[in-house]
């Protein structure tokens, strides 16, 4: 057998090489970066700078590229960009399919074709040396969120050091739950002092696509760049699969529904040939 050779756990494992290559990666990391599709990329990006020079226009601030955005809004404004912009993005669905396109191959490999997807992805701005961007060490999967579900994060500038996304990789993760107990008793703080010398710091530029698992610890500290980081993660998730505290429907939309499904959810019995 070559090193290349991928061992499938079952026989019934028909998975692809391709798949089954990005899956184990996936799986022993706890992320995993590949190309977006460039296209829809940019149609992305076009609609967050022009909801970017709306604000600047409603406000009477200078309008500068997303990098120099800290040039124009205040540490105390960014919160308020934030819901402004978004508010702008989610409005219809044009945003959502060019997002589901853009990250389509890396969804279809980890997640299915058959899904549902976040009603209003997150958008974060993290402005240099702005404590109130900070996103504490956490897992989604501790406040109810289900493992099923695969976040696809996608950067709008080049991320590097402290604009990056950081996660304890799942060999760390494993590690420490192995070693300690009561982890989870520490505040957000403690927490992230605790686990600093495992985390891992994800450089990536615009033009790719992350795929990470939100049930391993992560989030942003203070950026200490000269940048601003913009990003946007949202959730994917195979459509049939158990849905916990975010509901299908309210917080996830399907949006690959295959016909099969829609004929099995009008099957009727023909009750009275009986
Ligand atoms: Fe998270």
């Amino acid at each position: 057998m070559t090193s290349h050779e991928i061992i499938t756990p079952t026989s019934w494992d028909f998975r692809e090489t391709e798949e089954l290559s990005m899956s184990n990666t996936y799986e022993k990391e706890g992320f995993l970066i590949e190309s977006a599709n460039k296209q829809y990329l940019e149609l992305l990006k076009k609609d967050i700078e022009n909801a970017y020079l709306d604000f600047t226009r409603s406000y009477s601030k200078i309008n500068t590229s997303l990098e120099q955005a800290h040039l124009s809004i205040s540490h105390s404004e960014s919160n308020e960009l934030r819901l402004f912009i978004m508010q702008a993005l989610f409005k219809g669905t044009n945003f959502h399919r060019n997002y589901y396109n853009s990250a389509k191959h890396i969804i279809h490999n980890l997640c299915g074709n058959e899904l549902s997807m976040q009603k209003r992805p997150g958008l974060s701005i993290n402005l240099p040396n702005n404590l109130n961007d900070v996103l504490p060490i956490h897992a989604d999967t501790w406040n109810g969120v289900s493992p099923f579900e695969l976040n696809v994060w996608i950067p709008f500038v080049d991320c590097s050091n402290t604009m990056c996304l950081y996660i304890l990789k799942r060999d760390k993760y494993n590690r420490r739950i192995k070693e300690c107990n009561g982890l989870l008793k520490l505040s957000s703080d403690e927490l992230f002092d605790e686990l600093f010398d495992d985390l891992t710091w994800i450089p990536i530029e615009y033009g790719k696509v992350l795929a990470f698992d939100q049930s391993l610890p992560h989030g942003f500290s203070v950026n200490e760049e000269n940048i601003s980081h913009w990003s946007i993660n949202c959730r994917f998730k195979g459509l049939h699969t158990p849905y916990w505290d975010k509901k299908l429907g309210e917080y996830f939309m399907p949006i690959t529904v295959k016909n099969c499904t829609r004929m099995g959810m009008n099957y009727q019995h023909p009750d009275n040939w009986i």
